[in-house]
């Protein structure tokens, strides 16, 4: 365990941590993202482990060295979704309302967030962390809610989970965003380049050992099931998988920073009045592993 031995001498504790409302993740205070460096990242690395969401208010973050911080837990993903891409930086995926002149157009980045899921679970190396930095955040609504996959798991009964061990769950992003919104539809590069890919719906989590739910919205259908069988069975896992959780809702504040772990955690995000409101944030998704049973 060397990480936590790591973490606990560190001389660069140099944060607290205080849990959130509802035990699920934890706010950061004390510490400026762009000031982590190779003495403080261990502990903080451990508390993304242990906490499984880290909050960080009031952060000066420039794109830049959003990206240098996201480059500390691995390669970054640089979106499919093209059109989405902040120009300098093709790592960064910037979710806004706003139209060329700066005013909200009406029109949602991205609906399919509003439904539960987890990042990159569409690829076959999925998302390990995300991380988010709200540059612009309407009055109201817009919030983002996390449930935590390792308490819906654990709240399973035995045959259940020797049950769900046993399936794998195909997962299709462009399946996902037509059924959702079927704006902006993927090009046949783009489908091309992400093909349907199945995962175990009972993952081990590659760091932590412990075992989670990995399934949400890019989840089409079950390997080896009816299809119209495999969707009804995924509808109602999704929906009760959610209502077993632990869940954080969080309302943001412009620079806040959030960074969780795919792994373990679904999230999805709250609608808002984007014909009025603004709403622009800066988004990372970190490569993790090929999710194992
Ligand atoms: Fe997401």
């Amino acid at each position: 365990m060397q990480l936590s031995r790591q973490a606990s001498t560190a001389p660069a504790a140099r944060f607290r941590l205080r849990e959130l409302s509802g035990g699920l993740g934890a706010e950061v205070l004390g510490l400026q993202v762009a000031d982590v460096d190779d003495a403080t990242f261990p502990a903080l690395y451990a508390a993304f482990l242990k906490h499984q969401l880290l909050l960080f208010r009031d952060q000066d973050l420039p794109p830049a060295v959003q990206v240098a911080f996201a480059r500390r837990f691995g390669e970054v993903q640089v979106h499919v979704m093209d059109q989405y891409r902040a120009s300098q930086y093709p790592e960064l995926y910037t979710l806004t309302n706003l139209d060329a002149s700066g005013r909200p157009s009406g029109k949602h980045p991205d609906r399919g967030t509003l439904a539960w899921h987890t990042d990159g679970s569409w690829q076959r190396i999925t998302g390990q962390a995300t991380m988010l930095y709200a540059e612009q955040i309407p009055s109201s609504g817009g919030g983002t809610g996390w449930a935590d996959m390792y308490s819906a798991y654990e709240a399973l009964v035995p045959a259940e989970k020797a049950k769900l061990a046993k399936l794998r769950a195909v997962h299709n992003l462009n399946f996902s965003r037509n059924r959702r919104h079927g704006e902006d539809p993927m090009t046949e590069a783009q489908r091309t380049a992400v093909p349907p890919v199945d995962h175990p719906i009972v993952r081990t989590h590659p760091e932590t050992g412990r075992k989670c739910l990995f399934l949400g919205d890019h989840a089409e259908s079950i390997v080896g099931m009816d299809y119209a069988k495999g969707r009804a069975f995924i509808e109602a896992l999704n929906e009760r998988i959610v209502a077993m959780a632990r869940i954080y809702n969080h309302r943001w504040r412009a620079r806040d920073f959030m960074l969780w772990d795919n792994r373990c955690l679904l999230h999805k995000a709250e609608s808002y009045d984007t014909a009025h409101e603004p709403r622009v944030i800066r988004r990372c998704t970190v490569l993790g592993e090929v999710p194992a049973p």
